[in-house]
């Protein structure tokens, strides 16, 4: 029997392209080069399978313009804004992402944003490397310790749950606002549900652990920023369109809030004259929350995982949108 054709639009680790090419006919993208619609299009004629990426825009006009032969849509992330659902249904295809394999990296990710916005670590780095630091100084750039301090979660899921747990091993009060309330987790964590007006006014530090939808984008706007306390921190790595930037600039220019600590922007990458990078109370990292060697390996494990099953007539694994299997 002839192999499943699977076009993977981005390059993927080694060990994955291995296995990818064991059980299917695999269109690569060994080059990594960002790849338009039209070039994923014309890629895709035949396919069985498409395993795109957060970079790739899978609008209602995309998918409607994809061959009749694609019966799947794996995305290597967990996110999946990226992917018109709708027209994904109509269509009659399945569309699975990556959960839970990178809920740690990416609390891990949020820890380190939110502990280098707390000690400047950028700044440091910055006087380091520019030849500024001439002495250690009694009050040279003086940062925040999180002991004590409470951490806002806004959305208790599993990537949120996950950065309470590693807030509270800092020994921070962790305070949460999600649509519903987690009480084996305030029992397990030792953390406090409230009102989402009310967290962002008692919080030090707001963490976002929402995904992007019509319903998040643009939550935190200047309403939100002005009702934080004015040494408060956000850090957002959860999507840059959950944040109104524009309003966080701001924000952040007016002294309305201390600091941000961003993975993520509302147009990646996030341009280079972007008046947020102009602004020394910023940390940013370039989307990481989920980047390190083995949590990749497991999403695009995954992402396999899901092609396999579906292909064998199962469930996949990380079924997004459950239409009728064929
Ligand atoms: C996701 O998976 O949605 C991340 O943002 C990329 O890892």
């Amino acid at each position: 029997m002839s192999k499943r054709i699977v076009l993977v639009t981005r390059r993927v680790p080694e060990a994955v392209t291995a296995r990818l090419e064991r059980d299917y006919e695999a269109r690569l993208n060994r080059e990594d080069r960002l790849l338009d619609g039209q070039e994923v299009l014309a890629r895709a004629a035949g396919a069985d399978a498409l395993i795109p990426c957060p970079t790739d825009k899978l609008t209602a006009q995309f998918i409607d313009q994809l061959p009749a032969s694609i019966r799947v849509i794996a995305t290597f992330s967990v996110g999946y804004e990226h992917i018109d659902l709708a027209a994904a249904k109509r269509r009659g295809i399945v569309v699975t992402n990556t959960p839970e394999v990178l809920t740690d990296a990416t609390a891990d990710c949020t820890m380190l944003l939110l502990l280098g916005a707390a000690r400047r670590a950028h700044e440091g780095e910055r006087m380091i490397r520019e030849a500024t630091w001439t002495a250690w100084a009694p009050t040279g750039l003086l940062g925040v310790h999180v002991t004590g301090k409470r951490l806002g979660i806004y959305g208790m899921g599993r990537i949120g749950k996950a950065v309470a747990r590693r807030a509270r091993g800092f020994d921070m009060r962790v305070l949460y606002w999600s649509r519903q309330r987690k009480r084996d987790a305030e029992a397990a964590l030792g953390i406090e549900w409230c009102e989402l007006d009310d967290l962002l006014r008692r919080a030090d530090f707001v963490s976002l652990h929402v995904a992007l939808s019509p319903e998040t984008r643009n939550l935190v706007g200047a309403r939100e920023l002005a009702l934080m306390k004015a040494d408060a921190v956000l850090v957002n790595t959860a999507r840059g369109g959950v944040v109104d930037q524009a309003a966080l600039v701001e924000a952040l220019r007016s002294k309305t809030i201390a600091g941000a600590a961003l993975d993520v922007f509302e147009v990646e990458p996030i341009p280079t004259d972007d008046p947020l990078l102009a602004l020394d109370n910023v940390v940013v990292v370039p989307h990481l929350g989920s980047a390190t060697v083995g949590t990749r390996k497991a999403m695009s494990d995954l992402a396999i995982d899901n092609l396999l099953a579906y292909f064998r007539g199962d469930r996949p694994p990380a079924c997004i949108n459950p239409v009728t299997l064929t």
